[in-house]
């Protein structure tokens, strides 16, 4: 089998990552922060040692500030829900995944408001578009880094900069670039950072994370169970407790430790050559093969490991089914959950056929697909 769905969820997973997971059955089993015997005690190291190793990973100073939560999903639903109020405006990009566009517009029963900016295929911002769209009552920047979809980034450090002139709140969803790129949130101000564990971090899925800015008090989601202020009917203020109630995913955030030191072992840098060079192989292939149509940006040094494209009058759906089934090779075809990005692309009608690379795709493995694209393309 050839996996080349790495931007749903990265495989195969480490080693050391199954190894973590098996270990918080047995060595760390406890619920942790509940408890003051030993292996209650390690649980919450881990957990802690955990939040520390994120921190550095995104060059956030206080890991207090890391929340683990299930997915990209929930986090940007934390952060959206947590600071916006009836009445408040939000700007989102035109190349949004449906875990930002579907909250804000279901904010809109509570009569929050919003806009989209144009960023193009490319990934090129419109900021004349961005500061027009700005009202007295916007309140956040909401958007993606990379598109899921055309592999295009965004330049998230000048929209931050948009946001913090407007004294606006800013919100990244990193799904695609969280173990990718590298991103110092507060560095370049973002307040809300938004991440999976899944993805290019190499974790189990079922984990997630947010970042929240020294000084933002989010409205939870939902309050319970902190191990914390026990006695106390109101939710503790202090982080990450405010928004961690009840049992976290040890076993989800053992894994996640464990990917995080694999991708540390290898470095971004690395992890990133090796997936240009398969991404630039497959794109200048791709380009050769008549009736096929590549989106996206044009220069592989620009776009993340991910190659969505069709072939002409093909519907995207049946050319993915064709390559699981006839050639064993795993892809994701359709809408893939981003119908803005679909609309930016002209593809609403047709979806497109999605290739992501991983860390441990090989060239082969590329040639593989491209003989088999050539043959459905004939
Ligand atoms: N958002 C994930 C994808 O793009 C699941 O496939």
């Amino acid at each position: 089998m050839i996996y080349f769905d790495n931007a749903a969820t990265t495989w195969p997973k480490p080693p050391e990552v199954l190894e973590q997971i098996a270990r918080s059955f047995t060595d760390y089993g406890a619920n942790p922060g509940r408890g003051a015997y030993k292996m209650a005690m390690d649980t919450s190291r881990l957990i802690y040692k955990t939040r520390e190793t994120i921190a550095s990973f995104f060059g956030v100073a206080d890991c207090r500030n890391i929340v683990f939560t299930r997915n990209t999903t929930e986090s940007v639903n934390m952060a959206i829900k947590g600071i916006i109020n009836p009445g408040d405006h939000i700007l989102y990009s035109s190349l949004e995944h449906n875990a930002i566009w579907r909250p804000v517009k279901a904010l809109e029963k509570i009569g929050v408001t919003s806009d989209s900016f144009t960023v193009n295929q490319q990934g090129k911002v419109d900021f004349a578009d961005l500061e027009a769209k700005i009202k007295p009552n916007t309140k956040l920047i909401a958007c993606l880094h990379g598109s899921n979809v055309l592999g295009a980034v965004l330049d998230i450090a000048a929209i931050g900069a948009v946001a913090k002139k407007h004294h606006l709140y800013f919100l990244v969803d990193a799904a695609q670039t969280a173990g990718a790129l590298p991103i110092y949130p507060e560095k370049i101000g973002i307040d809300l950072l938004a991440f999976p564990g899944h993805k290019g971090l190499y974790g189990p899925m079922g984990i997630g994370g947010l970042y929240v800015r020294d000084g933002i008090l989010l409205n939870p989601l939902q309050e319970g169970g902190t191990g914390s202020n026990s006695l106390e009917a109101a939710q503790p203020d202090m982080m990450p407790d405010r928004l961690e109630s009840g049992t976290v995913n040890t076993p989800g955030i053992a894994g996640l430790a464990a990917g995080i030191q694999f991708l540390n072992a290898i470095s971004l840098e690395e992890v990133l050559r090796h997936e240009q060079m398969l991404t630039k192989y497959l794109y200048e292939e791709l380009s050769y093969i008549p009736n096929v149509t590549i989106y996206g940006p044009d220069v592989c040094d620009h776009r993340l490991p991910v190659v969505s494209f069709n072939i002409m009058g093909k519907d995207s759906n049946e050319v993915g089914w064709t390559l699981g089934n006839d050639y064993d090779i795993c892809v994701r075809a359709g809408y893939h959950c981003a119908p803005l990005a679909h609309k930016t692309m002209g593809t609403l009608e047709q979806g497109a056929v999605r290739i992501s690379f991983g860390v441990y795709n090989q060239p082969w493995e590329v040639e593989k697909c491209i003989a088999a694209i050539k043959k459905i393309a004939q």
